[in-house]
């Protein structure tokens, strides 16, 4: 690989912290390259990736079967308008409705845009069913589900900057685990909207009993159970999605991050009865559904299943697990390991942020999350090798926090 000269690096930062909006905030490192669980930095440094593009190459970078059906498409077709159909949506919808048994798919192009299109799914079944006063989204405190208007307004509330005012109406937020305020909602509700697991709210899983009182509670009242597996889906879990694992069923499934290995695509899951609500004219996107990503999907769907990468993500996870567990028992400055497959967070008694740098000096990209908490979300091919090279570092640097507050 071709390393670039430190002028040109420097040049090429100065020029993206004028050019771009300061939305993010980034480390200074321009990625260029990436293979399988390994990134590569324009200085040639070396990158051992356990943010995967935020849980989002689940097979790794640069996957071969999704790169070469890319590659394929792009010389047949790269976009073909929704006013007709086209081969690879057909065949992915086919397989998610498959492997779902969810009967229909709208697809689209991120997270943000499955749950803005899942919230007017389940406003205007209700408006249908029931006339305009079952409007209400109940939604959970810790919750991310991205950034468009509605999505935001049913993330957790510390995301609602007052300047982005007047937010939307009709959507109410309850604490994880708080049946009985879900039940005084539900009345007025079109739907429950939560993720199995919150994971930029910390790598937080629901509890399973909860999980299944809601589903219940909003079958009896005829409340959408709208689950947001952008994070906890495409095998990250343990299984192909989270509901498996809780053993609950959605009425609603959206879907963005893993389901094209990085190239951009969400999509919403519903039953059959719920889709028919969207009926000619009612919702769309322009790229949504396009050959290209949906090509991109279809070799990813495929390949998960075939390695049956969502069992290597339980069996890995586990082996993860144990070794971060180690360390909260041996160090008073690691204080918590949550989650479920591959998806997993440490707490520690201290801000994560420095402990985030020292590691991508040695060379390991990690994300924080809620300020205390580093996040693991590795491709779900990694290696224990891999991980016990994470953790030597993590411990040393665990270990030199010392007793952090205590
Ligand atoms: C659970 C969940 N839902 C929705 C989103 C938004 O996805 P996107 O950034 O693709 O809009 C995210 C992003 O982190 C997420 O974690």
């Amino acid at each position: 690989m071709k390393r670039a000269r430190d002028t040109d690096i420097r040049g090429a930062l100065e020029k993206a912290s004028s050019a771009l909006f300061p939305n993010y905030r980034q480390y200074p490192v321009v990625i260029v390259r990436g293979r399988d669980c390994r990134v590569w930095g324009s200085d040639g440094k070396e990158y051992l990736d356990f943010v995967a593009g935020i849980a989002t190459c689940n097979l790794g970078h640069t996957r071969p079967e999704v790169t070469e059906a890319i590659k394929r498409q792009a010389d047949e077709i790269i976009h073909v308008s929704n006013w007709y159909f086209n081969a690879p949506q057909i065949d992915l919808a086919g397989l998610l409705t498959e492997i779902t048994g969810l009967e229909r798919v709208f697809f689209c192009n991120s997270g943000a845009e499955a749950a803005e299109a899942a919230i007017k799914l389940a406003r205007k079944r209700a408006f249908e069913t029931f006339g305009p006063d079952r409007n209400l989204v109940v939604s959970l405190h810790g919750a991310f589900h991205g950034r468009t208007m509605k999505a935001l307004t049913a993330t957790d509330p510390k995301h609602h900057l007052e300047a982005f005012s007047p937010y939307p109406e009709g959507f109410v937020h309850i604490k994880p685990g708080d049946i009985g305020a879900l039940r005084q909602h539900l009345p007025e509700a079109c739907a429950l909207f939560l993720e199995p697991i919150q994971g930029e709210g910390g790598v937080r899983p629901m509890d399973p009993a909860f999980l299944r009182e809601a589903e219940a509670a909003c079958r009896e009242e005829d409340v959408l159970f709208i689950l947001d597996e952008v994070q906890t889906g495409m095998g990250r879990c343990g299984a192909t999605f989270a509901y498996q694992v809780y053993g609950v069923t959605p009425d609603v499934l959206t879907l963005a991050k893993g389901l094209g290995n990085g190239f951009p695509i969400g999509a919403v899951l519903a039953r059959e009865k719920v889709a028919a609500h969207f009926g000619p004219g009612s919702h769309g996107s322009t790229f949504g559904g396009n050959p290209l990503a949906c090509a991109a999907a279809l070799a990813t769907l495929r390949t998960l299943l075939a390695e049956d990468l969502s069992s290597a993500a339980g069996r890995m996870g586990k082996y993860f697990r144990e070794k971060l567990n180690s360390l909260v028992d041996r160090y008073p400055a690691a204080v918590e390991v949550r989650g479920e497959g591959l998806l997993l967070g440490i707490e520690l008694r201290v801000p994560a942020a420095p402990v985030v740098e020292r590691l991508m000096e040695r060379g390991f990209l990690v994300t924080v999350v809620q300020e205390n908490t580093l996040r693991f979300t590795p491709p779900l091919t990694i290696s224990k090798g891999d991980i016990d090279g994470l953790i030597v570092s993590l411990e040393d640097i665990v270990q030199s926090l010392g007793g952090a507050s205590e």
